[in-house]
């Protein structure tokens, strides 16, 4: 009996029959509306999450949702050991949206960075002519590309890596945002690619310096590197853009997108690259079960519509700005930084008297705001980009009032 269940019966169920890895606020939720969620006792909140940012287009959008229905009761899934007939058409949609020759569809933003570091592998290979094996992939210090053993691989968080050896080798790491560093790894003559996100969020939404991701695409030119961006998190209208790279108006060699790519309802996830790369993976080098079904298909041309129906890209950069300014005037000493772009914001939390950030968001959730800390002292707000200014302004004022409890 289901429905009569509590939050606390729910979280206990969790905690006694599934895995923990994961650390959840205490909130149970049974609903999502808009910027809105609400959990089995009814109490509404405003999602300053979104999964993510998985949900850039608002929960349950009815547009979405409709796509993903008349799919669902269609055809579901027949693998890509045949043809099926919402394929084509989202992959010459989406191929044109992101202005790419061709797109390689998969399921989750873990898979999508698997797949850009095996195709620029390929193209190492191939094209650039590296030796066998030999193929090196620059990544940052403090990235966030998804759980795979090959990922962690690439991770500098002991939280996300440690303990989960032997590593996948070929990689060589260097600080974010750091010119300098880059320049020194592109004279190894066997790197093939730069993996870096436009901006880093799992790590704290840290925005690197103006200038840094144009002049980085310039250097990896110069070696003929591909410059490989993970948009998984940035990507579709999150920061203010379609993609966080369209602000320096960098066009990245190889695209990952994943999240708001379904906003939300569906895994969904894509690589874009131009033929040269993208024809190096051939017949049976590659591939997903649900990678490119029907169902996704649907869903994703649906979730990018939206993004352009509702000018969310627009409405991310205008109500990112006033969410900054409002954070910014919040006097108290519990607030040591607010930094971030469009929608994708960080409040970065001052340890005071043993309070940190998890109690912050304990505080916000009773006064109707949910948001997770990242990384202890950082608490990343990132509601859904169909959220109204008047709304926004109600849960800053939700905001300000838990941060000023302390
Ligand atoms: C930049 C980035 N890449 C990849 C991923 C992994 O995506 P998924 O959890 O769908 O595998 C994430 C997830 O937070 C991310 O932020």
């Amino acid at each position: 009996m289901i429905e009569m269940m509590t939050s606390k019966d729910l979280i206990k169920i969790e905690e006694k029959y599934g895995a923990h890895n994961y650390h959840p606020l205490p909130v149970v939720l049974a609903k999502g509306e808009g910027p809105f969620l609400w959990d089995v006792e009814g109490k509404k909140y405003f999602d300053f999450l979104s999964a993510y940012s998985a949900v850039n287009q608002g929960h349950c959008h009815p547009k979405i949702v409709q796509a993903l229905y008349e799919q669902a009761k269609t055809l579901t899934l027949t693998s890509r050991a045949f043809h099926n007939d919402a394929l084509g058409p989202y992959e010459e949609y989406i191929a044109k949206y992101f202005g790419y020759d061709k797109i390689l569809p998969m399921n989750t933003g873990a898979e999508g960075d698997e797949t850009a570091l095996k195709l620029c592998r390929k193209w190492a290979y191939d094209k650039k002519g590296i030796a066998e094996n030999q193929a090196k992939i620059i990544v940052c210090e403090g990235n966030f590309h998804g759980r795979t053993i090959t990922v962690v691989s690439m991770s500098t968080d002991p939280e996300a890596r440690d303990g989960f050896g032997p590593y996948t080798p070929g990689f060589i790491t260097i600080p974010y945002n750091d010119l300098n560093a880059l320049e020194k790894a592109l004279e190894n003559p066997d790197v093939a690619g730069f993996l870096v996100e436009p901006i880093q969020g799992e790590a704290g939404v840290f925005v690197p310096d103006e200038g840094y991701l144009t002049r980085a695409f310039k250097m990896c030119k110069a070696k003929n590197v591909l410059f490989i961006a993970d948009e998984v998190q940035t990507g579709i209208a999150r920061t203010g853009k379609l993609l966080a790279c369209d602000h320096e108006k960098v066009r990245p060699d190889i695209l990952i997108l994943g999240k708001a790519l379904s906003g939300g309802v569906y895994p969904v996830s894509a690589v874009l690259a131009d033929d040269d790369i993208m024809l190096c993976i051939k017949p049976g080098q590659h591939g997903s079960t649900f990678g490119g079904n029907p169902v996704a298909a649907k869903v994703a041309v649906a979730a990018l519509e939206v993004v352009k129906d509702e000018k969310l890209a627009e409405r991310a950069d205008y109500l990112g700005k006033i969410f900054r300014d409002e954070m910014r005037k919040i006097e108290s000493p519990m607030i040591e930084l607010v930094r971030g772009k469009g929608l994708l914001n960080a409040v970065v939390i001052n340890q005071m008297q043993g309070k940190e950030a998890w109690d912050v968001c304990l505080e916000m959730a009773k006064n109707g705001v949910l948001a997770k800390p990242t990384h202890g002292h950082i608490i990343r707000f990132a509601p859904p980009l169909v959220i109204s200014e008047d709304e926004l302004r109600d849960a800053i004022s939700r905001i300000r009032k838990s941060i000023l409890a302390f």
